[in-house]
């Protein structure tokens, strides 16, 4: 099986039309979204993502028709019918459907549609010799905390990034880093780890939280602060957080070596660490 869709509830085939002409998503990118791995057949910090959609839900004025827990049933309802240990579920809500005009109706109800597809991951030999990125300017709006399904911004950086042989695209508004199109942004210069703090600016993700948990567990340095393009160049070590992205490391950006142009060694640690809490969450270790 290729995958398995559900659309407010009910199974559909991946390959059925389901979107109704006037869904705001469709006309608009009028929604939210967002995208959980499975591994060993369970989701991974489901209940994070869940609680993010809530919030990203609120922050464009909708109500969500239903509970977390309910949402976690249809995480877990994908899981057995595909019978898919390794997987990629991805959700959306849009406004709903509507004559299209810019101001929505309130009392429109918001449409749920989710994906689960077999989840390949990341080439390990990028981890193993680190990847590529290209800074390019922020060019997105100011509610990149809402995680909404308006990636106008994102999709043209990674692209540019993409074209360019580079993994991602490193943003920076108003001389700071912000972060990647798809991913958070970590460097470390003289064995303190930077990150940029939470605001408009970036998406709070869920790999990036859990990097900080990390930090502080095995007596790292991190700080929250906000570095320039010139401060990512010269560090010793730079990383991406993500979902997908898991932990990522940069050896190069803009064609410019980060350090000595090899995984640096707290890269190494944060990734080994997240992976063995990806293990043990899971159910993988013996
Ligand atoms: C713009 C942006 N920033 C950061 C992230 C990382 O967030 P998370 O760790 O929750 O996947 C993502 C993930 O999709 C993203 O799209």
């Amino acid at each position: 099986m290729e995958g398995l869709g559900l659309v407010d509830g009910k199974f559909v085939g991946l390959d059925e039309y389901v979107v109704p002409i006037e869904d705001r998503g469709h006309l608009f990118g009028d929604g939210v979204y967002e995208a959980v791995v499975v591994w060993g057949s369970k989701p991974f910090m489901v209940v994070e993502h869940m609680e993010r959609m809530f919030n990203s839900a609120a922050l464009i004025r909708m109500d969500l028709p239903y509970t977390l827990e309910e949402l976690i049933k249809f995480h877990l309802q994908l899981i057995e019918k595909t019978g898919f240990e390794e997987a990629l579920i991805y959700s959306q809500f849009t406004r709903g459907v509507a004559p299209r005009k810019h101001p929505f109706p309130l009392e429109v109800k918001p449409r749920l549609s989710m994906t689960i597809r077999p989840w390949v991951r990341l080439d390990s030999n990028l981890k193993i010799n680190g990847a590529k990125a290209v800074l390019l300017p922020d060019e997105r709006w100011l509610k990149c905390n809402i995680k909404s399904l308006n990636l106008l911004g994102n999709v043209l950086a990674k692209q540019t990034a993409t074209e360019n042989g580079c993994f991602e695209a490193i943003l920076h508004r108003d001389g700071y880093v912000t972060e990647g199109s798809s991913s958070n942004v970590f460097v470390v210069k003289d064995s303190v780890i930077y990150t940029a703090p939470t605001s408009n600016k970036i998406l709070a993700g869920i790999t990036r939280g859990v990097i900080l948990k990390l930090a502080q567990e095995n007596n790292l340095i991190l700080k929250e602060e906000t570095f320039s393009p010139d401060f990512l160049l010269a560090a010793d070590e730079v990383f991406l957080t993500g979902t997908t992205t898991e932990i990522m490391p940069i050896v190069s950006v803009n064609n410019q070596a980060i350090g000595d142009g090899r995984v640096g060694t707290i890269s190494k640690i944060l990734h080994e660490v997240y992976m063995n809490i990806i293990a043990r969450e899971c159910h993988l270790l013996p």
